[in-house]
Protein backbone atom coordinates (compact mmCIF):
# COMPACT_ATOMS: atom_id res chain seq x y z
CA UNK A 1 0.00 0.00 0.00
CA UNK A 2 1.46 3.38 -0.99
CA UNK A 3 1.66 6.37 1.69
CA UNK A 4 -0.99 8.41 0.11
CA UNK A 5 -3.51 5.60 0.79
CA UNK A 6 -1.96 4.01 3.88
CA UNK A 7 -2.46 7.32 4.97
CA UNK A 8 -6.35 7.62 3.62
CA UNK A 9 -7.32 4.23 5.37
CA UNK A 10 -6.21 5.96 8.55
CA UNK A 11 -7.74 8.53 8.12
CA UNK A 12 -10.99 6.17 7.80
CA UNK A 13 -10.69 4.54 10.33
CA UNK A 14 -10.16 7.27 12.68
CA UNK A 15 -13.24 9.19 11.83
CA UNK A 16 -15.21 5.88 12.16
CA UNK A 17 -14.21 5.45 15.81
CA UNK A 18 -14.39 9.15 16.60
CA UNK A 19 -17.86 9.03 15.07
CA UNK A 20 -18.90 5.97 17.69
CA UNK A 21 -17.38 7.39 20.49
CA UNK A 22 -18.80 11.01 20.23
CA UNK A 23 -22.46 9.03 19.92
CA UNK A 24 -21.70 8.07 23.29
CA UNK A 25 -21.35 11.45 24.23
CA UNK A 26 -18.72 11.74 25.87
CA UNK A 27 -15.23 11.29 24.21
CA UNK A 28 -12.51 13.39 25.57
CA UNK A 29 -10.06 15.60 23.07
CA UNK A 30 -11.45 14.00 19.93
CA UNK A 31 -9.49 16.09 17.81
CA UNK A 32 -6.42 15.92 20.48
CA UNK A 33 -6.42 12.06 19.87
CA UNK A 34 -6.40 12.48 16.40
CA UNK A 35 -3.48 15.01 16.27
CA UNK A 36 -1.66 12.67 18.61
CA UNK A 37 -2.52 9.48 16.90
CA UNK A 38 -1.60 10.32 13.68
CA UNK A 39 1.74 12.59 14.54
CA UNK A 40 3.14 9.80 16.36
CA UNK A 41 3.22 7.26 13.89
CA UNK A 42 6.04 8.77 11.98
CA UNK A 43 8.00 11.92 11.41
CA UNK A 44 6.43 12.75 7.61
CA UNK A 45 4.64 16.27 7.82
CA UNK A 46 1.75 15.04 5.56
CA UNK A 47 0.28 13.45 8.76
CA UNK A 48 -0.21 17.12 10.41
CA UNK A 49 -3.01 17.62 7.74
CA UNK A 50 -5.75 15.77 9.05
CA UNK A 51 -5.53 18.30 12.76
CA UNK A 52 -8.67 20.13 12.21
CA UNK A 53 -8.48 23.52 12.13
CA UNK A 54 -6.72 25.98 15.45
CA UNK A 55 -10.17 27.41 16.52
CA UNK A 56 -11.50 23.65 16.84
CA UNK A 57 -8.86 22.62 18.75
CA UNK A 58 -8.82 25.41 20.91
CA UNK A 59 -12.47 24.87 21.63
CA UNK A 60 -11.27 21.06 21.78
CA UNK A 61 -8.67 22.07 24.30
CA UNK A 62 -11.07 23.91 26.65
CA UNK A 63 -13.29 20.87 26.64
CA UNK A 64 -10.66 18.89 27.02
CA UNK A 65 -9.63 21.01 29.98
CA UNK A 66 -13.42 21.15 31.79
CA UNK A 67 -13.16 17.42 31.28
CA UNK A 68 -10.18 16.58 32.61
CA UNK A 69 -11.12 19.08 35.51
CA UNK A 70 -13.62 16.74 36.64
CA UNK A 71 -11.57 13.65 36.38
CA UNK A 72 -8.06 14.64 37.29
CA UNK A 73 -7.01 16.04 40.44
CA UNK A 74 -3.77 17.31 40.35
CA UNK A 75 -2.03 17.91 43.94
CA UNK A 76 1.17 19.94 45.22
CA UNK A 77 3.33 22.13 42.79
CA UNK A 78 3.56 20.16 39.10
CA UNK A 79 6.68 21.69 37.23
CA UNK A 80 4.50 23.23 33.82
CA UNK A 81 6.93 21.02 31.45
CA UNK A 82 5.73 17.95 33.18
CA UNK A 83 2.07 18.54 33.78
CA UNK A 84 2.01 19.56 30.14
CA UNK A 85 3.60 16.36 29.05
CA UNK A 86 1.55 14.71 31.46
CA UNK A 87 -1.55 16.25 30.24
CA UNK A 88 -0.67 14.61 26.72
CA UNK A 89 0.22 11.57 27.51
CA UNK A 90 -2.51 10.17 29.63
CA UNK A 91 -5.94 9.86 27.95
CA UNK A 92 -9.05 8.96 29.40
CA UNK A 93 -12.21 7.86 27.86
CA UNK A 94 -15.18 7.96 29.28
CA UNK A 95 -17.85 5.27 28.75
CA UNK A 96 -15.70 3.80 26.35
CA UNK A 97 -18.00 0.59 25.97
CA UNK A 98 -21.37 -0.03 26.84
CA UNK A 99 -23.26 -1.90 29.70
CA UNK A 100 -23.65 -4.89 27.35
CA UNK A 101 -20.15 -4.63 26.24
CA UNK A 102 -18.82 -4.88 29.61
CA UNK A 103 -21.17 -7.94 30.53
CA UNK A 104 -19.84 -9.66 27.56
CA UNK A 105 -16.05 -9.11 28.39
CA UNK A 106 -16.40 -9.55 32.01
CA UNK A 107 -18.07 -12.59 31.19
CA UNK A 108 -15.62 -14.43 29.42
CA UNK A 109 -12.95 -13.14 31.73
CA UNK A 110 -14.53 -14.71 34.41
CA UNK A 111 -14.53 -17.92 32.61
CA UNK A 112 -10.87 -18.25 31.39
CA UNK A 113 -10.39 -17.47 35.30
CA UNK A 114 -12.59 -20.25 36.17
CA UNK A 115 -11.68 -22.92 33.61
CA UNK A 116 -7.67 -22.07 35.07
CA UNK A 117 -8.56 -22.90 38.54
CA UNK A 118 -7.60 -18.83 39.58
CA UNK A 119 -8.28 -17.78 43.23
CA UNK A 120 -7.46 -14.75 44.96
CA UNK A 121 -3.89 -13.96 46.06
CA UNK A 122 -3.23 -12.15 49.46
CA UNK A 123 -0.16 -13.74 50.66
CA UNK A 124 2.82 -11.74 49.43
CA UNK A 125 2.25 -8.33 51.16
CA UNK A 126 5.35 -6.68 49.48
CA UNK A 127 3.74 -7.54 45.82
CA UNK A 128 2.97 -4.98 43.88
CA UNK A 129 -0.58 -6.06 44.27
CA UNK A 130 -2.90 -7.10 46.90
CA UNK A 131 -6.06 -9.18 46.87
CA UNK A 132 -6.27 -10.08 42.82
CA UNK A 133 -6.06 -12.65 40.40
CA UNK A 134 -4.81 -12.51 36.91
CA UNK A 135 -4.39 -13.81 33.40
CA UNK A 136 -2.73 -13.23 29.96
CA UNK A 137 -5.23 -14.02 26.91
CA UNK A 138 -4.85 -14.27 23.66
CA UNK A 139 -7.97 -15.94 22.24
CA UNK A 140 -11.70 -14.06 22.61
CA UNK A 141 -14.58 -14.40 21.08
CA UNK A 142 -15.03 -11.72 17.83
CA UNK A 143 -17.25 -9.28 19.41
CA UNK A 144 -14.76 -9.02 22.40
CA UNK A 145 -12.03 -9.50 20.02
CA UNK A 146 -13.92 -5.93 18.10
CA UNK A 147 -13.27 -4.26 21.54
CA UNK A 148 -9.62 -4.50 21.45
CA UNK A 149 -9.43 -3.45 17.99
CA UNK A 150 -10.84 -0.67 18.74
CA UNK A 151 -8.19 0.24 21.33
CA UNK A 152 -5.15 -0.73 19.40
CA UNK A 153 -6.34 1.50 16.89
CA UNK A 154 -7.03 3.92 19.41
CA UNK A 155 -3.75 3.51 21.75
CA UNK A 156 -0.89 1.77 20.06
CA UNK A 157 1.14 3.09 16.68
CA UNK A 158 2.59 -0.86 16.44
CA UNK A 159 3.80 -3.87 18.48
CA UNK A 160 0.92 -4.70 20.31
CA UNK A 161 1.67 -7.86 22.66
CA UNK A 162 -0.73 -10.53 21.12
CA UNK A 163 -2.41 -11.23 25.07
CA UNK A 164 -4.90 -9.25 26.71
CA UNK A 165 -4.05 -9.09 30.63
CA UNK A 166 -6.85 -9.40 32.80
CA UNK A 167 -6.50 -8.32 36.32
CA UNK A 168 -9.10 -9.12 39.10
CA UNK A 169 -9.00 -7.09 41.83
CA UNK A 170 -11.34 -8.18 44.98
CA UNK A 171 -13.53 -5.79 46.50
CA UNK A 172 -10.69 -5.18 49.60
CA UNK A 173 -7.43 -5.23 46.79
CA UNK A 174 -5.11 -2.80 46.48
CA UNK A 175 -2.74 -2.26 43.77
CA UNK A 176 0.54 -0.28 44.91
CA UNK A 177 2.59 2.11 43.23
CA UNK A 178 4.85 0.64 40.72
CA UNK A 179 6.18 1.52 37.70
CA UNK A 180 5.41 -1.42 35.10
CA UNK A 181 8.42 -3.42 33.92
CA UNK A 182 10.26 -2.19 30.82
CA UNK A 183 11.99 -5.35 30.25
CA UNK A 184 8.56 -6.70 29.24
CA UNK A 185 6.26 -3.31 28.36
CA UNK A 186 7.00 -0.96 26.35
CA UNK A 187 5.98 2.49 26.03
CA UNK A 188 1.92 2.18 26.02
CA UNK A 189 -0.73 0.63 28.86
CA UNK A 190 -4.20 1.08 27.40
CA UNK A 191 -6.50 -0.16 30.68
CA UNK A 192 -10.53 -0.90 30.79
CA UNK A 193 -11.62 -0.50 34.07
CA UNK A 194 -14.67 -2.33 34.46
CA UNK A 195 -17.45 -3.26 37.23
CA UNK A 196 -16.27 -0.54 39.52
CA UNK A 197 -15.59 3.28 39.78
CA UNK A 198 -12.13 3.93 41.42
CA UNK A 199 -9.39 6.05 41.88
CA UNK A 200 -5.52 5.71 40.19
CA UNK A 201 -2.76 7.78 41.58
CA UNK A 202 -0.09 8.55 39.66
CA UNK A 203 2.84 10.00 41.53
CA UNK A 204 6.01 11.20 39.89
CA UNK A 205 9.19 9.02 40.39
CA UNK A 206 12.96 9.12 40.18
CA UNK A 207 13.29 7.49 36.68
CA UNK A 208 16.66 6.62 37.29
CA UNK A 209 15.58 4.43 40.00
CA UNK A 210 13.24 2.72 37.78
CA UNK A 211 16.32 2.30 34.80
CA UNK A 212 18.55 0.33 37.37
CA UNK A 213 15.27 -2.42 38.64
CA UNK A 214 14.87 -2.84 34.48
CA UNK A 215 18.17 -5.25 34.82
CA UNK A 216 18.25 -5.98 38.50
CA UNK A 217 16.46 -8.85 40.35
CA UNK A 218 13.80 -6.33 41.65
CA UNK A 219 10.85 -7.97 40.13
CA UNK A 220 8.26 -11.04 40.73
CA UNK A 221 6.93 -13.14 38.94
CA UNK A 222 4.06 -11.07 36.81
CA UNK A 223 6.76 -8.65 36.30
CA UNK A 224 5.89 -5.77 37.81
CA UNK A 225 8.49 -4.31 40.26
CA UNK A 226 7.86 -4.29 43.98
CA UNK A 227 5.99 -1.20 45.02
CA UNK A 228 8.45 1.83 44.95
CA UNK A 229 8.91 3.26 48.66
CA UNK A 230 11.91 5.78 47.10
CA UNK A 231 11.27 9.15 46.72
CA UNK A 232 9.13 9.07 50.16
CA UNK A 233 11.15 11.81 51.66
CA UNK A 234 11.92 13.49 48.32
CA UNK A 235 10.58 17.39 47.77
CA UNK A 236 11.64 17.30 44.70
CA UNK A 237 9.11 14.35 43.26
CA UNK A 238 6.26 15.58 45.87
CA UNK A 239 3.78 15.85 43.57
CA UNK A 240 0.62 13.33 41.75
CA UNK A 241 -2.61 12.86 40.05
CA UNK A 242 -5.52 11.35 41.57
CA UNK A 243 -7.71 10.21 38.55
CA UNK A 244 -11.05 9.11 38.64
CA UNK A 245 -11.59 6.13 36.79
CA UNK A 246 -15.36 5.72 36.22
CA UNK A 247 -16.71 2.33 35.37
CA UNK A 248 -16.28 1.21 31.30
CA UNK A 249 -13.52 3.74 30.71
CA UNK A 250 -10.13 3.41 28.81
CA UNK A 251 -7.27 4.99 30.01
CA UNK A 252 -4.18 4.99 27.52
CA UNK A 253 -1.72 5.58 29.93
CA UNK A 254 1.86 6.01 27.44
CA UNK A 255 5.70 7.62 27.43
CA UNK A 256 6.09 10.27 30.47
CA UNK A 257 2.44 9.17 32.45
CA UNK A 258 3.90 5.52 31.84
CA UNK A 259 7.74 5.99 32.92
CA UNK A 260 8.03 9.20 34.97
CA UNK A 261 5.48 8.13 37.11
CA UNK A 262 4.19 5.54 39.54
CA UNK A 263 0.51 4.46 39.00
CA UNK A 264 -1.91 2.64 42.03
CA UNK A 265 -5.33 1.78 42.46
CA UNK A 266 -6.46 3.48 45.84
CA UNK A 267 -8.02 1.36 48.43
CA UNK A 268 -11.90 0.69 48.77
CA UNK A 269 -12.68 3.85 50.32
CA UNK A 270 -11.07 7.01 49.25
CA UNK A 271 -12.17 10.53 48.42
CA UNK A 272 -11.59 12.21 45.11
CA UNK A 273 -12.76 16.06 45.41
CA UNK A 274 -14.31 15.73 48.76
CA UNK A 275 -16.82 12.65 47.87
CA UNK A 276 -16.32 9.39 48.66
CA UNK A 277 -14.91 7.03 46.44
CA UNK A 278 -16.20 3.14 46.98
CA UNK A 279 -14.40 0.81 45.55
CA UNK A 280 -16.04 -2.60 44.73
CA UNK A 281 -14.45 -5.70 42.86
CA UNK A 282 -12.85 -4.40 39.79
CA UNK A 283 -11.94 -6.06 36.53
CA UNK A 284 -9.27 -4.50 34.21
CA UNK A 285 -8.67 -5.57 30.61
CA UNK A 286 -5.08 -4.27 29.48
CA UNK A 287 -3.50 -4.12 26.17
CA UNK A 288 0.71 -2.95 26.09
CA UNK A 289 2.97 -2.86 23.56
CA UNK A 290 6.00 -4.66 23.28
CA UNK A 291 9.59 -3.29 25.04
C1 LIG B 1 -0.80 -3.72 36.46
C2 LIG B 1 -1.60 -2.50 36.68
C3 LIG B 1 -3.65 -1.35 36.26
C4 LIG B 1 -5.11 -1.60 36.15
O1 LIG B 1 -1.38 -4.78 36.25
O2 LIG B 1 0.44 -3.62 36.48
O3 LIG B 1 -1.06 -1.51 37.06
O4 LIG B 1 -5.80 -0.76 35.55
N1 LIG B 1 -2.91 -2.53 36.39
O5 LIG B 1 -5.56 -2.62 36.66
MN1 LIG C 1 1.02 -1.56 36.34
Amino acid sequence: MNFVSCFRQQRFIFAQICQNLKKRNRFISTFRLQHELICDKTTNSLHHRCCSSTAQLNQCDQDDATNRNKLFKFHNEWPSTIKSEFLRDMILLEDFVSETEEVQLVAEAEKTMKRARMRYQYDHWDDAIHGYREIEKVEWSPENEQIFQKIRQIAFVANVLPHVHILDLAADGIIKPHVDSSRYCGSTIAGLSLLTDCIMRLKRVDENEYAQSREGDNENATNRPKPNIQNEENKEFDYFVDVLLKRRSLYVMKDSARYKFSHAVLATKSTFNDKEVIKDRRISIICRNQA
